[in-house]
């Protein structure tokens, strides 16, 4: 998989993609992960990528100009299954969607900002908006680096265990069960009993129980009939 992601703050996501999983499967070639700087396309010698709406009103919004040449930059050299567009406004983020999204080839993101982004590129360049949740950031790319982790750990091969992607939480629209390590007691807090009995039946049938039990109470919104 490949992911350009378009931003005015590069910086913001080197860091989230340079650990742990992401950072591995990047490592293995299993995605590539590309981040272009929204400046390096504007033609302003003041590299300005936002304007006052015509609309009057707080707050400027990213022009149409350097974001397109962007997009058409990335186009010109390989198709993309999808170009992205983060917003609050956009389709809820969750976990079918990144399942899906993680069968995509090429795609980009386009982290917006201030009051966002002209309408233009919206109606004419993006093919899918996506919000993180019922809330507003100060930009797009901690969305990104959520929708972008999301969908690496998902991708064949990055788990060392393949099933571990499928007992996350959501995958079966169940949340996970607890789970403990050692030590077996901590001040008389103790970890229960059938995770210790070795009867693997027994502990499947627990785990489930318990992640039943737990989106009943937690996550009554998920559960399938
Ligand atoms: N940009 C600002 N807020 C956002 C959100 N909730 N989801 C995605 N992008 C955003």
């Amino acid at each position: 998989m490949r992911i350009d992601i378009i931003t005015i703050f590069p910086e913001m996501l080197t860091e989230p993609f340079n650990h742990s999983i992401v950072k591995r499967a990047q490592e293995k070639k299993l995605v590539n992960i590309y981040l272009h700087q929204l400046r390096d396309f504007t033609t302003d010698k003041h590299k300005k990528v936002d304007d006052y709406a015509f609309s009057g009103g707080a707050g400027m919004v990213m022009m149409i100009e350097p974001i397109a040449a962007c997009i058409e930059s990335l186009k010109k050299e390989r198709d993309y299954d999808e170009i992205i567009y983060t917003s609050p406004d956009g389709e809820m983020f969750d976990q079918p969607m990144a399942n899906s999204m993680s069968l995509l080839k090429n795609i980009i993101i386009l982290c917006g900002h201030y009051k966002g982004i002209d309408e233009r590129i919206r109606e004419h360049f993006i093919t899918k908006e996506i919000s993180i949740g019922n809330y507003v950031l100060s930009g797009g790319e901690l969305a990104a680096a959520v929708i972008t982790d999301a969908l690496v750990r998902l991708l064949p091969g990055v788990l060392g265990n393949e099933v571990s992607a499928l007992s996350d939480s959501f995958q079966n629209n169940l949340v996970a069960p607890p789970v403990y390590t050692r030590p077996r007691n901590f001040r008389g807090m103790q970890v229960p009993e059938v995770l210790l009995s070795g009867n693997e039946q027994l502990i499947e049938e627990w785990k489930h129980d318990q992640s039943l039990e737990r989106t009943k109470v937690r996550r009554p919104d998920i559960i399938k009939e």
